[in-house]
């Protein structure tokens, strides 16, 4: 269960790169990166605080006035466009059934109920244990992120299957579908077990099939799946990092077949990645974020089931914040809800059906972050909203845990090969162990400092 999830941000941190990459910070107030542009790009200033490299034009070393801020960091960061915020997004296209989330309960998987009960022996404070234990009463997501994996796929619907039918109401399991080859092609933290170069998209579409194979065997029982975190917002802003452009084919190969593929079961409902209002919600990524959802979404032929995007997925983001956290300065989508209020009728109106799952898993403290673009186990942080179906946003289907709270986002160890420089940064929690691997310390503070309270 590795999740980066990065703002492109992640590596291009403003001190080692002389030129900002295409759609990168090139200047604004407080800004000490660079100010020339990568070739192909100019910088153009958007406003006082944030000027961007924009493709065209001259080219290589174009600079702006930049001005003198605090904000930096936020690389995938836009603003050049003015973005309406208020109108809620409607759909074009609504897969068969409606919101997948009504009428159903949610699986609570046994190996987080696991994980969540061997750390509660380890809390000596009783109040702390107490609440500690009650979290694995809360659905989350479960990452399968190798294909030795999948194989616990079947336990679940199996056990799910039976408890739909003893209880009368039928059962929802969530999967996150995280095997992509070259994964996570702009960080280091959660690198996958395929590569392109070794026959990765062929061992891509086999783990597709097991778990279409598991899924099969069940039909009584719905599936929601969030397909491939990071990959697509990835072919958004972050081509210019190489890995990420040579991965640009298989990842759309990839994440076409696997939406065609679990659509065909007729009960599974996939919500594709799109990052977090920090990412794909800055105003100039937008647009080119619903066209990249929309072209996929049509050249696999409009699945039915696609039901639309997750968000937030393990990240920090406030759904609605009281006032914007002052890392977002210079993004008028400072929040989840303000992203997805933009970049709906920009999906509509590209007709990908606009829905959203939004993970609140560790989103319960907010202004905790040095850097928008920190995803590392964040200093502080707190569980938060539960999951519900009862959002108050027609837009958002669900409030989700899709990332299990105690499971480690990235090593702090700089030796280590999956080593990010995120997961060292002042404001990530440490020593901090592989993604993926328990992360006790981590695990307690989102307990004590849960909002709303456990
Ligand atoms: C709990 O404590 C035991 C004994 O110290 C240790 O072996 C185990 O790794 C700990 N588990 C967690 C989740 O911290
Ligand atoms: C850090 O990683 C290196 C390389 O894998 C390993 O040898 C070392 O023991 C690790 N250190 C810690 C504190 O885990």
């Amino acid at each position: 269960m590795l999740s980066s999830v990065l703002a492109l941000v992640a590596l291009i941190p403003a001190f080692v790169l002389a030129q900002s990459p295409i759609y990168g910070q090139c200047g604004g107030q407080g800004w000490t990166g660079p100010t020339t542009c990568a070739s192909g790009s100019t910088c153009v200033v958007s406003n006082p605080f944030y000027s961007q490299c924009l493709p065209g034009t001259a080219g290589g070393g174009t600079t702006t006035t930049a001005g003198t801020t605090t904000t930096g960091g936020t690389t995938t960061t836009g603003g050049t466009t003015a973005t309406s915020t208020s109108s809620a997004p409607t759909s074009s296209q609504t897969p068969a059934a409606g919101n997948p989330y009504t009428g159903h309960n949610i699986y609570l998987t046994p190996f987080y109920a696991a994980e969540v009960a061997a750390a509660a022996a380890n809390i000596s404070d009783a109040t702390i244990k107490a609440k500690a234990l009650s979290v694995a009463k809360i659905p989350t997501f479960t990452w399968f992120d190798t294909v030795a994996k999948v194989a616990d796929l079947g336990t679940y619907l199996a056990d799910a299957s039976a408890q739909g039918k003893s209880s009368g109401t039928p059962m929802i399991v969530q999967i996150i579908v995280y095997d992509l080859p070259d994964r996570d092609c702009a960080a280091s933290a959660s690198n996958g077990e395929f590569s392109i170069a070794n026959n990765g998209q062929a061992n891509y579409f086999d783990y597709i099939d097991k778990l279409v194979a598991q899924i099969k065997k069940f039909p009584d029982v719905r599936v929601v799946a969030i397909i491939e975190p990071d990959s697509l917002a990835n072919l958004v802003t972050n081509l210019n990092v190489q890995k990420c452009s040579n991965a640009q084919t298989t990842y759309l190969a990839c994440v076409t077949y696997a939406i065609q593929q679990l659509d065909k079961l007729g009960n599974v409902y996939s919500y594709l990645d799109a990052g977090h209002a920090g990412w794909l919600g800055w105003p100039a990524n937008l647009t080119p974020a619903a066209q990249l959802f929309a072209s996929l979404y049509k050249n696999a032929g409009s699945p039915s089931f696609v039901r639309g995007l997750a968000t937030n997925v393990a990240n920090y983001n406030a759904l609605s914040a009281t006032t914007p956290d002052p890392i977002t300065q210079g993004n008028s989508n400072y929040d989840e809800i303000h992203y997805i209020n933009a970049l709906g009728p920009a999906l509509s109106s590209a007709g990908f059906p606009a829905h959203f799952i939004v993970d609140q898993g560790r989103s319960g403290v907010q202004n905790i972050r040095q850097q928008w673009g920190d995803w590392c186990n964040v200093k502080g942080s707190g569980f938060g909203m539960r999951p519900t179906s009862n959002t108050g946003f027609t837009a958002i289907d669900a409030i989700v845990w899709a990332k299990p709270g105690g499971e480690c986002d990235g090593t702090s160890n700089s030796s280590a090969a999956r080593f990010d420089p995120h997961c060292a940064l002042s404001d990530a929690d440490q020593p901090a162990p592989e993604a993926g691997t328990w992360f006790q310390e981590f695990f307690v503070t989102l307990v004590t400092k849960a909002n709303p309270p456990l």
